[in-house]
C-alpha cells in the first residue's frame, strides 16, 4: 500500500463472467476523494488479457442465451435493477459525490436518473418491433430487428454511473451482451451496483466491469475483434482514436464527444432567469458537463448589465464540501483536471477580461478546487471559446442582432447542443432552426430526459443514446424474404 493511505482504503474486484476477480497482473490503482486527495479504494489495472477474458464471457453469454431471452424477461430484470438502484440510492449518491466530488444534491438527481432509464429501458424491451415490407411479389418481406451482439462501452468520470446506464440500459433491452469500462477516476459506484447483478437474476457474462486505463483496457476493447459495437462518451481526441481503432474491424460505433455549446441570450429574456439560466448552464456539476453552456453569447444593450450581474452572483456561488447539502460547486474530479482547467484559466487572461474568479478556490488548503470563473470581451476565435474547458470556465461575447448570433454559435467544431432565450417565439424557432446542433433549449438550458434523443452534430461525435433512438443504436436489421410462390424461378 502506498505510504499516506488509510486503513480504511477498500480493495475492489472486478466483475468477469459473474465473477469477481484481480486483473491478470494482480495490479491495482489507487482512486481519490477530489476534495480531500486521499486514496478511497484500489482498484484492478485492467489489460488485455483481462479485456479478452471479459469479451469471451460476453460472447459466451451472448450466443448461449442472452440474445434469445425474451423481452418480457429482459424488461423484468431491468425493472428490478431500478427497483435495487432506488433502493440504495442513498449509498449510491453518497459514493458517487465522495469518488467524483460533485455535490450531493446533484448526486441524488443523477441516481433517481439511473434508475429511470433503467425503468425506460425495461419498458422499451417489449417494444422492439420489426416490419411487413411492402413488395411487389408473392411473397412476405419483413424486417427483423435482432441484437447486435456484444457491446464494448467507455465512459467517462462526470456522471459515472448515469453513463453506465445509458450505456448498458439500452444495449441489455435489446438483448446484447457488454464489456462496460468505466472512467479510471470514477470506477466505485458502477461497481457498487454489479454487486446485485446475480440477485436480479442477470446471468453471468451478460455485464463485465473492466476497471483500468483508456490506453491498457480501452484500446484493446475497441480492438477486439469480437467485439460489434463501441459506444463512447468522452473527450474528442479519444474518439477520434476511436474510429480509427475501430476501422480495422468494421464495428459499429457511436461516440459523445462534449462540446462548446453555445447559451444564446436576447435582449428581450427575461434578465432575472437569463442570469440564473447561463449560470445554471456552464457551472453546475463544476463545469463538467458535456453540454456545458460555455460560450455566452449576449446582445449588446444587455451585455453590460449582464456581464455584472452574472458575476455578482457567480461569486457567491457556495464552494464546500461536496457531501455538504448547501455546496453548489465541489472540487474537480482530478488533478489532471484540475491543471487543465487551470490552465485555460490563464490562458484567458491572456486573451479576454476577468469578470470574476481566475483562479484556484484560495479558501481550501486541499482538494481540487477552482473558482468559478468569467470571461468577457471573449472573442469567439479565442482558445477559450473554441475548446472544451470541462470545467467552470465561462466565456461571455457580445453580439448585435440575430443573424450575428446565429453566426457566431455555429461557428464551432462542434455542434452538441445550445439554448436561446428570449420572449419573441418566431424568433426563438428560427433560432431553433439555424443552429447546428443536436439538443436546443428554448428559455432553459440542460434539462435532459430518457425519453428525449441525445448526441451531436458535427465533432460533437454521432449516433443518438437515449429514448426509442438509444436501443436502436443495439440492433441489427435483417431482412427476410418468404417466397409465396410455389412455381420454380423458371429463369433457365
Ligand atoms: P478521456 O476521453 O481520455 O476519457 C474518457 C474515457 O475514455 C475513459 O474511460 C478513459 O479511460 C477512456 N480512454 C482514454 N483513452 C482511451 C483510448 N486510447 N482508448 C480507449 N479508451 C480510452 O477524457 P479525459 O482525459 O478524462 O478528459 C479530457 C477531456 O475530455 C476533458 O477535459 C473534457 O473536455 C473531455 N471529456 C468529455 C466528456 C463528455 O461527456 N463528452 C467526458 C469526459 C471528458
Ligand atoms: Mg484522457
Amino acid at each position: 500500500m502506498p505510504t499516506g493511505v488509510k486503513a480504511e482504503v477498500r480493495t475492489y474486484q472486478m466483475l468477469i463472467e459473474g465473477e469477481w476477480v484481480e486483473s491478470a497482473s494482480k495490479k491495482t490503482f489507487p482512486v481519490y476523494d477530489p476534495s480531500t486527495e486521499e486514496v478511497i479504494a484500489q482498484v484492478p489495472d485492467a489489460n488485455k488479457e483481462d479485456v479478452d477474458r471479459a469479451v469471451a464471457a460476453a460472447r459466451k453469454a451472448f450466443e448461449s442465451g442472452w440474445g434469445q431471452t425474451t423481452a418480457q424477461e429482459r424488461g423484468r430484470i431491468l425493472f428490478r435493477l431500478a427497483e435495487r438502484v432506488r433502493k440504495e440510492s442513498a449509498m449510491l449518491a453518497e459514493l458517487e459525490s465522495r469518488n467524483s466530488g460533485k455535490p450531493i444534491v446533484e448526486a441524488e438527481f443523477d441516481i433517481a436518473d439511473v434508475a429511470t432509464c433503467f425503468e425506460y429501458y425495461g419498458g422499451l424491451a417489449t417494444k422492439i418491433l420489426g416490419y411487413v415490407n411492402p413488395v411487389p411479389d408473392n411473397a412476405l418481406s419483413l424486417t427483423l430487428k435482432e441484437p447486435i451482439g456484444v457491446a464494448g462501452q467507455i465512459i467517462p468520470w462526470n456522471y459515472p454511473l448515469l453513463m453506465g446506464a445509458w450505456k448498458l440500459a439500452p444495449a441489455l433491452a435489446a438483448g446484447c451482451t457488454c464489456v462496460l469500462k468505466p472512467a479510471e477516476q470514477t470506477p466505485l459506484t458502477v461497481l457498487e451496483m454489479a454487486n446485485w447483478f446475480s440477485d436480479i437474476g442477470l446471468p453471468p457474462g451478460v455485464v463485465n466491469i473492466v476497471t483500468g486505463f483508456g490506453e491498457t483496457a480501452g484500446a484493446p476493447l475497441v480492438q477486439h475483434p469480437e467485439v460489434n459495437k463501441i459506444a463512447f462518451t468522452g473527450s474528442a481526441a479519444v474518439g477520434k482514436a476511436i474510429v480509427k481503432m475501430a476501422a480495422d474491424t468494421v464495428k459499429r460505433v457511436t461516440l459523445e464527444l462534449g462540446g462548446k455549446s453555445p447559451n444564446i441570450f436576447f435582449a428581450d429574456a427575461d434578465f432575472e432567469a437569463a442570469i440564473d439560466g447561463a449560470l445554471f448552464g456552464v457551472f453546475i456539476n463544476q463545469g463538467e458537463v458535456c453540454s456545458a453552456g460555455s460560450r455566452i453569447l449576449v446582445q449588446r444593450s444587455i451585455y453590460p448589465k449582464f456581464v455584472e450581474a452574472m458575476s455578482e452572483k457567480a461569486k457567491k456561488i457556495k464552494l464546500g464540501n461536496p457531501l455538504e447539502r448547501e455546496t453548489k460547486m465541489g472540487p474537480l474530479v482530478s488533478k489532471e483536471q484540475f491543471d487543465r482547467v487551470r490552465s485555460y484559466q490563464e490562458a484567458g487572461k491572456k486573451e479576454a477580461k476577468l469578470a470574476a474568479g481566475g483562479g484556484r478556490a484560495e479558501k481550501f488548503s486541499r482538494g481540487f478546487y477552482v473558482e468559478p470563473t468569467i470571461f468577457y470581451d471573449v472573442s469567439n476565435s479565442a482558445k477559450i471559446a473554441r475548446e472544451e474547458i470541462f470545467g467552470p470556465v465561462a466565456s461571455v461575447i457580445p453580439f448585435e442582432n440575430e443573424s450575428d448570433a446565429v453566426k457566431i454559435a455555429n461557428d464551432s467544431p462542434y455542434g452538441l447542443a445550445a439554448a436561446v432565450w428570449t420572449r419573441d417565439i418566431f424568433k426563438a424557432m428560427r433560432a431553433v432552426k439555424a443552429l447546428r446542433a443536436g439538443i436546443v433549449w428554448v428559455n432553459h438550458m440542460q434539462p435532459t430526459y430518457v425519453e428525449a434523443p441525445w448526441g451531436g452534430y458535427k465533432q460533437s461525435g454521432f449516433g443518438r443514446e437515449l429514448g426509442p433512438w438509444g436501443i436502436e443504436e443495439y440492433l441489427e436489421t435483417k431482412q427476410v424474404h418468404i417466397n409465396l410462390n410455389e412455381q420454380p424461378i423458371g429463369w433457365y
